[in-house]
């Protein structure tokens, strides 16, 4: 595995850290690293308990709607290693800059191309949510570029820690095979220690020569990271709700929304073909139409004259 000094482009040349050495238990208040963890927590917590983070770590979460989170996250990073690459030599950033230990985008095509084929690039589009959190990343990457921190911190220190969690849950929950095709994205090949290395990142961002006007700035800024994350996941929670009502038949809730509709045997056909029904879940839906109650109604009520008559 290679060290972060012999494989890295980024950092100071003249420094031999080595991630497997960096100890963090020196750290003060005023320190960048401590600043961005205290300062976002409340974020962290409000992005942990969005409903597609929550759903997602029960392992609720359909490949369908997977694919496009991992969409999301190609356009992400590729807006991010974009500005990234472009701002690698400029002091507000360089130390940070890791392209082989951390730049996703590659991986993040390998898992384009597992799920959506050879063509995937005409299969996808970039949503409105992920559209605004790009715009963003380029804005700073191009204006503002010792901002451009807050959003390599919020998403590599999350990749590195949550991340791991969900790369389990996806594995397991979508069934994907053990030589993690589909989650190439959280795998940090060449990244032997994630918790050293986060306390690489962490004594590198504290390195950073900055006032406190600015470290001010970027804490702010990596509030926002987390507020377009959380848009992005709004947007993944209301596609994945009308993934479920579209497999409905007409508009009737016969899922009412609980329940695991991948468990109905006719689920998978009904995807396939709009005609094809549940006999349970059609019976279910037309007998909360009022014209088949008064049938029923009618029918029973026959019923029990019959057998009154036959018992008389
Ligand atoms: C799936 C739900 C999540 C779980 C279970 C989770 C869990 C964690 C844990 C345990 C840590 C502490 C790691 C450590 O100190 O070494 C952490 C840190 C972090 N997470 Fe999350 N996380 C989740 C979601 C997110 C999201 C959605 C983001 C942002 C998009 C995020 C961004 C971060 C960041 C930036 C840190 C670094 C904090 C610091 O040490 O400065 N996390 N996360």
């Amino acid at each position: 595995m290679p060290s972060v000094m012999e494989s890295s482009e980024g950092g100071d040349e003249g420094e031999s850290l080595r991630y497997e050495d960096v100890e963090d238990d020196n750290v003060s208040p005023s320190d960048l690293s401590e600043l961005l963890k205290e300062g976002t927590k409340e974020s962290h917590d409000r992005a942990e308990n969005t409903q597609f983070v929550k759903d997602f770590l029960k392992g609720r979460i359909k490949k369908e709607l997977f694919k496009l989170a991992t969409t999301a996250l190609y356009f992400t990073y590729s807006a991010l290693e974009e500005e990234m690459d472009r701002n690698k030599d400029n002091p507000v950033f360089a130390p940070l800059y890791f392209p082989l230990e951390l730049h996703r985008k590659e991986a993040l095509i390998k898992d384009m191309k597992y799920f959506y084929g050879e063509d995937w690039k005409e299969k996808i589009q970039c949503s409105d949510a992920t559209q605004q959190y790009v715009d963003r990343i380029h804005h700073v990457g191009q204006h503002e570029p010792e901002l451009l921190v807050a959003h390599a911190y919020t998403r590599y220190m999350g990749d590195l820690s949550g991340g791991q969690v969900l790369k389990k849950v996806a594995q397991r929950a979508l069934k994907l095979p053990s030589t993690e095709e589909g989650i190439q994205f959280y795998t940090f090949e060449n990244i032997s220690n994630a918790q050293k290395f986060k306390q690489l990142y962490r004594a590198r961002l504290n390195a950073l020569d900055l006032d406190k006007n600015c470290k001010e700035r970027i804490v702010e800024e990596a509030n926002k990271a987390f507020r377009f994350n959380m848009e992005v996941f709004n947007e993944l929670d209301k596609i994945g709700r009308s993934l479920v009502e579209e497999a409905q038949d007409g508009g009737v809730p016969v899922h009412d929304g609980k329940g695991d509709i991948r468990k109905c045997p006719y689920y998978a056909d009904k995807l396939g073909n709009a005609a094809a029904g549940c006999p349970y879940h059609t019976a279910m839906a037309l007998a909360k139409q009022p014209i088949v109650q008064m049938i029923l109604v009618a029918c029973v009520a026959v019923a029990a004259g019959a057998a009154a008559w036959y018992v008389m």
